[in-house]
């Protein structure tokens, strides 16, 4: 059978968990520094539809001000400050398109768990427009990446566009249809929220031949059980906790 996780195990989740300011080029650095060559990190559609790096569709939290992404421009969205929030020292860190992250981590051996956050209604546009990217940008003798998103709609387009580039359906809790769910969208593997996962539901997804990844993972002890069940993957904040080497 085939591999169904021929990914890293350990990734660095937005970049450089909680030690740097998420989805940000600082981030992937602190990551790097910390040994990690693997992340996962969120993009969404700007207004003219450049992807760019990002996690909740209005500002407020990571840049400062009232507005959304879905109506901001890329050439704004690149002059924004996506660092002083987390600190002093990250003050003048910018919002980072998607191509500019593309070739960091290609420059430093970095795999990408693409996460495909599309804002509401922009579904399919994110979806196509990631894996058109992705697939365009994709450098010889680097690892294939991993698309992964909770919007269904987004995966189909993605697989629309570029049906060669795995996908990971992710989900909060595991439906009843998963499976159903997985192969409709020839998807790779599953991606859970780690909080309710049991032993059970991982035996029967690893059973079924699937990957199995969870987010986000940020203890040691949680962590080692969760491999023992046989989950092959998982994103974590605590860089600084569990290391890259870990499994
Ligand atoms: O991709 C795993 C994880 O990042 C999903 O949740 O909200 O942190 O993007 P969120
Ligand atoms: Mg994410």
């Amino acid at each position: 059978m085939k591999n169904p996780w021929p990914f890293p195990r350990i990734i660095a989740h937005r970049g450089g968990g909680t030690l740097a300011p998420e989805n940000t080029l600082a981030a992937m650095r602190c990551g790097l520094a910390h040994g990690f060559r693997a992340v996962e990190f969120d993009v969404m559609l700007a207004q003219d539809g450049v992807p760019i790096l990002m996690h909740d569709e209005q500002f407020g939290r990571t840049v400062a001000g009232s507005g959304a992404v879905a109506t901001t421009s890329s050439s704004v969205l690149s002059t924004m400050d996506a660092g002083s929030w987390f600190g002093a020292a990250f003050a003048g860190e910018l919002v980072p398109t998607y191509q500019q992250v593309i070739r960091f981590c290609h420059q430093h051996s970095i795999w990408m768990n693409v996460e495909i956050k599309p804002t509401r209604g922009a579904e399919q546009a994110t979806g196509a427009a990631v894996a058109a990217m992705t697939q365009a940008l994709l450098a010889v003798g680097q690892a294939t990446p991993l698309l992964s998103s909770f919007s269904f709609e987004a995966l189909q387009a993605a697989r629309a566009v570029a049906p060669a580039l795995p996908r990971g359906w992710l989900v909060e809790h595991i439906p009843a249809d998963w499976e159903a769910g997985l192969r409709g969208l020839d998807a790779t593997a599953l991606h859970v929220d780690q909080k309710g996962l049991t032993a059970g539901q991982a035996a029967a997804v690893k059973a079924g031949g699937w990957g199995l990844f969870c987010y986000t993972v940020n203890s040691v002890e949680r962590a080692r059980e969760l491999l023992s069940w046989g989950v092959d993957g998982f994103c974590t904040d605590r860089i600084d906790l569990i290391d890259a080497r870990f499994a």
